[in-house]
C-alpha cells in the first residue's frame, strides 16, 4: 500500500507521528510538509522528539491570508498527487493543511482518508470548523476517536467508510508517558503548584477585549500560571499593549517541547486552555481542563465532568480554576491507544477490496 500523509501544524505532527511508525514498518509512506508552521518550536522539534521521517515533500508555503495559504499548498499537492499516484491521501484534524489535502485529493483517483472525522463545535466563525466539515463531506474513509463523531456523520448522511478507531493523540501520549517515566523528565523551573494556559484560538487572539479579559483572569488566579505562548498570541498581545502585564502576571515562556508540555500537564492542578488537544490530553493525564471557548468539538469530556466551558469571560475563569476538582469517575472516551493500528488495518482492507 502506498500512502501520502498530509501535514503542516504542530497538532498534525504528533497525531501523524502514530500512524506514521505503524505504516513504515509494512507499508510505502511518504510524508508531505505544507510549511504551514516553520518555526523550530512548532514543527523541527516535533520531528525530532517523535521520530517522525523527514518528509519527502516540504511545500513551505509560511503564513498567509486563509485563502492564499490553502491555494499555495493545493497547487503543490496536486503536482505531487499527480506524480505520485498513491493509493491513499491520509489527511488529519481541521487545519488549512487538512483541507488544502482533502480538496485536491477528493478530486484525483486515490482514496481520501480524515484521521479525526465527525467532530464539531456547531460554531461556523472557527475556520477549524469549516475544514474538518468540509473534509469529511469529500473523505471516501473516516476515522473517528468516538462513537459520538460515528454518530454525528450518520446525522450528516455519512454512513459509508466510517470506522470507530479511538484517537491516535492518545496513542503518542502513552509513548512519549512511557518514555518520560522510564527516562526521566527534563529539569523544570515551574513553581510546585501552577495552572498551564495555552491560547491560540484566532477568536481569542483576534479580539482585543477577549484576549484581554482572559490576561485579566490570569492575573486574578491565586496559584501562579504557567505560559506557554503560540507566536500568534505573543504578536496580539504585543499589538494590544499586553505583553508587559501578561509577563508580569504569568510565567510566559516559548512554546515547549512535547514531551515537556506533557509534563507539564501532568503536573497541573488545572489546565486552562482554548486549544483542541490539549482538551484532551488534561483528560488523559488526570488533569481537570478549563476550556476558554464557548463550545468544543470534544463534548465527552464536559459530559464526563473533567472540562468545563468558559469562554472569555474573567470570572468564569477564575471562578471555575478556583473550583476545579477532579470528578469522581473517568470514562473511556476515546479508545485505549491503539487508533494508528486500526486505522492501518483499515485502510490496508479498503485498498485491497
Ligand atoms: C493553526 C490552525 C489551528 C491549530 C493551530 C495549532 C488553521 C486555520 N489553524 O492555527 O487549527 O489549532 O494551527 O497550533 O489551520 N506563526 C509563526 N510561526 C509559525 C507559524 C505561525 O509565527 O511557525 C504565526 C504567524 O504570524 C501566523 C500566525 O502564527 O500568521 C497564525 O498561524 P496559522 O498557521 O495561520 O494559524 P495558527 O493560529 O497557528
Ligand atoms: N503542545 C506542545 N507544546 C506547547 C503547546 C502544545 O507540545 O507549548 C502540543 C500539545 O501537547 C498538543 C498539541 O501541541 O498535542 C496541540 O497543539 P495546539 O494546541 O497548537 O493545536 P490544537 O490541538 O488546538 O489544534
Amino acid at each position: 500500500m502506498d500512502v501520502l500523509s498530509v501535514v503542516g501544524a504542530r497538532p498534525q505532527f504528533v497525531k501523524a507521528a502514530a500512524v506514521s511508525q505503524q505504516l513504515r514498518g509494512e507499508h510505502d509512506e511518504r510524508l508531505v510538509h505544507t510549511g504551514q508552521h516553520y518555526d523550530t518550536e512548532l514543527s523541527a522539534v516535533f520531528f525530532d522528539e517523535l521520530a517522525l521521517p523527514e518528509p519527502e515533500f516540504h511545500l513551505g508555503v509560511g503564513s498567509d491570508s486563509h485563502a492564499r495559504q490553502t491555494a499555495a499548498m493545493m497547487t503543490e499537492l496536486e503536482r505531487i498527487i499527480d506524480d505520485e499516484s498513491p493509493d491513499v491521501v491520509l489527511v488529519y484534524g481541521d487545519t488549512n493543511s487538512t483541507l488544502a489535502g482533502a480538496l485536491v485529493a477528493a478530486k484525483s483517483s486515490p482514496l481520501l482518508a480524515h484521521v479525526e472525522a465527525g467532530l464539531r463545535s456547531h460554531d461556523w466563525s472557527m475556520p477549524e470548523e469549516v475544514n474538518r466539515r468540509l473534509t469529511d463531506h469529500c473523505s471516501d474513509l473516516l476515522f473517528t476517536p468516538g462513537p459520538h463523531a460515528k454518530a454525528t456523520l450518520e446525522q450528516e448522511g455519512i454512513t459509508d467508510g466510517v470506522f470507530v478507531t479511538g484517537d491516535v493523540m492518545y496513542d503518542t501520549l502513552l509513548q512519549i508517558r512511557d518514555r518520560l517515566h522510564t527516562h526521566g523528565t527534563e529539569e523544570s523551573d515551574v513553581p510546585d503548584e501552577y495552572v498551564l494556559a495555552t491560547v491560540h484560538r484566532a477568536k481569542n487572539t483576534d479580539n482585543q477585549d477577549r484576549l484581554e479579559s482572559i490576561i485579566d483572569a490570569f492575573e486574578h488566579l491565586d496559584t501562579p500560571v504557567v505560559f506557554p505562548a503560540h507566536p500568534r498570541t505573543v504578536a496580539a498581545l504585543r499589538e494590544y499593549g499586553l505583553w508587559e502585564r501578561t509577563a508580569a502576571a504569568t510565567h510566559v515562556i516559548e512554546p515547549v517541547n512535547y514531551g515537556r508540555f506533557i509534563t507539564l500537564v501532568e503536573g497541573a492542578t488545572c489546565v486552562a486552555t482554548d486549544s483542541g488537544g490539549v482538551q484532551k490530553e488534561a483528560f488523559y493525564l488526570d488533569t481537570p481542563c478549563v476550556t476558554l471557548r464557548e463550545t468544543t468539538e470534544w463534548i465527552e469530556t464536559v459530559d464526563a465532568g473533567w472540562n468545563v466551558l468558559v469562554g472569555a469571560d474573567t470570572d468564569q475563569i477564575v471562578d471555575a480554576v478556583r473550583a476545579a476538582a477532579d470528578p469522581p469517575a473517568k470514562p473511556d472516551l476515546y479508545g485505549s491507544g491503539n487508533a494508528a493500528t486500526r486505522i492501518v488495518r483499515h485502510l490496508e482492507q479498503q485498498v485491497e477490496s
